[in-house]
C-alpha cells in the first residue's frame, strides 16, 4: 500500500475477446478512479491450463501474476457470464491462485459484471462468490454491494466510456465503499 490513501488493485477480466464490454469497463474504472487507486489489469488470458503436476515448478508467467496478486491491496473481478457461470480461463486463474502460496487468502475483492442481457451476470457472480469462499482461496468479498450491469451495449459509448449516468453514480458509490472497506481491513 502506498502511503495512507493510494491503493494498488489488480483486475482480473473474465473475457479474452478484443471488443469485450467487460474489458472496456475495467479500463474505464482504471481511468475514472486513478486519483485514488491504481488498477492494473493482469494478463490472465496468457496463463497455461492449470495442472497439478506443474504447481511446484510453474511457468514464469504463473509466478509473475501470482506475485502481483500477492502484493496487491485488493482484487477486482470484471467478468461476463458464460453458461450461467464464470468463463473457464477466469476459473483457471483462480485455480492457480488457490495452490502452494495461496495468494488470494484474505484478499479484499470487489466484483463487477456486465452483459448485453437483462440479468447482468447475476448467476455467474453467485458462482464466483461461492468459489472465492473455498479454502484455497478464502478471499474477503465486499459485503452488501453487487454490481450487475445489464444492457451494457447501451451504456458504453464508442470509445468504451460508461455514459449511463445512473450506472456511473452507482459504480462511484460501490468503488467508494470498496476503498473505505479495504482501509478498514488494514487498520
Ligand atoms: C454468453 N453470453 C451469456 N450471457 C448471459 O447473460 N448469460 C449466459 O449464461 C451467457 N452465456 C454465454 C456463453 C458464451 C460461451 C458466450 C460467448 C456468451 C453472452 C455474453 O453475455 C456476451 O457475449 C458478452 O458480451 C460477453 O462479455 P464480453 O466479452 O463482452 O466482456
Amino acid at each position: 500500500m502506498k502511503g495512507e490513501i493510494y491503493l494498488k488493485i489488480v483486475a482480473l477480466v473474465g473475457s479474452n475477446r478484443k471488443e469485450s464490454f467487460n474489458r472496456k469497463l475495467a479500463v474505464y474504472m482504471q481511468n475514472r478512479y486513478q486519483t485514488t487507486v491504481e488498477i492494473e489489469i493482469l494478463p490472465i488470458d496468457k496463463l497455461p491450463m492449470y495442472n497439478q503436476d506443474d504447481e511446484l515448478t510453474p511457468p514464469e508467467i504463473v509466478t509473475e501474476i501470482k506475485k502481483k496478486v500477492a502484493e496487491s491491496d485488493g482484487v477486482l473481478f470484471v467478468t461476463p457470464e458464460y453458461n450461467h457461470s464464470i468463463p473457464a480461463f477466469l476459473k483457471n486463474a483462480i485455480d492457480w491462485f488457490s495452490r502452494v502460496d495461496k495468494v488470494m487468502v484474505n484478499k479484499p475483492v470487489m466484483i463487477v459484471g456486465s452483459s448485453p442481457g437483462v440479468l447482468g451476470t447475476a448467476r455467474a457472480q453467485m458462482h464466483l462468490r461461492q468459489i472465492l469462499n473455498s479454502p484455497g482461496i478464502s478471499a474477503l468479498t465486499l459485503p452488501g454491494n453487487e454490481v450487475f450491469i445489464g444492457a451494457v451495449h447501451e451504456k458504453l459509448d464508442e470509445s468504451g466510456k460508461l455514459v449511463h449516468e445512473p450506472t456511473v453514480q452507482f459504480m462511484d458509490t460501490v468503488m467508494d465503499n470498496y476503498i473505505k472497506w479495504i482501509k478498514k481491513q488494514s487498520l
